[in-house]
């Protein structure tokens, strides 16, 4: 659904993505894991177009979209949930899925959000400020789905959330699976990508270095975390 061949990508003379591979395949939860700095950001930022790559190339099914601005990405159907939830402190958590809204008609009107999400229901008219940070996430996910997206790219979404947030992020990338939204998850959390995600990747200095199945991961999780993810 979502492929990446070669993808390079610099800030400058700084080389960071350095021929990433990836192969999304539909309907599936991948996730890439690493440490700080090794690019993971810079990778979903190449791919919605928000930052230039240098050479590669990047598809959604047979559709090819390197090179493409983010608005005509994002119509293409890739939706963008940004590390640190950048919700409009000053909109209401309405206002704020309404930014996400296209012209078409979409799979996932403010009703059915709602539903999905009871603490945004209950907080509908509070402004994105007064939210606790696990109540932003699911309004950066909420904002992002309200565009009906085939593809979903989520940058760290447990970030600094407690580990009752984080199960019910779980549960909710899980039923966005369900739901037939191919999904790229970005994490730190080990935890949370071994318990969502049909396949595992790890990337180290701008290059993907590791695939596996969970199963197949959590019995290499020893060695590999010391290798790749430990500091
Ligand atoms: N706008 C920028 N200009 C120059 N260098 C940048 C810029 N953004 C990121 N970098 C550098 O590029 C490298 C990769 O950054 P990136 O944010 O993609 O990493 P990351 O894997 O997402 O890290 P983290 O886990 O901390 O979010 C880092 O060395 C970072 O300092
Ligand atoms: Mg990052």
């Amino acid at each position: 659904m979502l492929r990446i061949e070669g993808m390079n990508t610099h800030y400058g003379a700084s080389h960071v993505l350095q021929g990433v591979d990836l192969d999304m395949p539909q309907g599936r939860i991948s996730a890439v894991l690493g440490r700080n700095g090794v690019g993971k950001t810079t990778m979903v930022k190449t791919i919605m177009g928000l930052v230039a790559l240098s050479s590669g190339r990047v598809a959604v099914g047979d559709t090819d979209i390197t090179g493409w601005p983010p608005n005509r990405v994002a119509r293409q159907g890739v939706a963008y949930v940004p590390e640190g939830r950048l919700i409009f402190p000053d909109l209401t958590v309405i206002e704020n899925i309404k930014v996400g809204e296209r012209e078409a008609g979409t799979a996932w009107p403010l009703a059915r959000l709602l539903e999905l999400f009871p603490s945004l229901r209950e907080r509908s008219a509070s402004k994105g400020s007064q939210l606790s940070g696990g109540e932003q996430q699911m309004l950066a996910i909420a904002r992002a789905l309200v565009s009906d997206p085939k593809v979903m790219l989520l940058d760290e979404p447990s970030q600094g959330l407690a580990p009752l947030v984080v199960r019910e992020l779980a549960r909710v990338i899980r039923l966005l699976r369900e739901e037939g939204v191919t999904i790229l998850l970005v994490e730190q959390n080990m935890k949370l990508a071994e318990a969502v995600a049909d396949e595992l990747h790890i990337m180290v200095k701008g290059r993907m270095v590791y695939s596996a199945t969970p199963a197949v991961f959590r019995a290499e999780e020893e060695a590999i975390r010391g290798r790749f993810l430990t500091v």
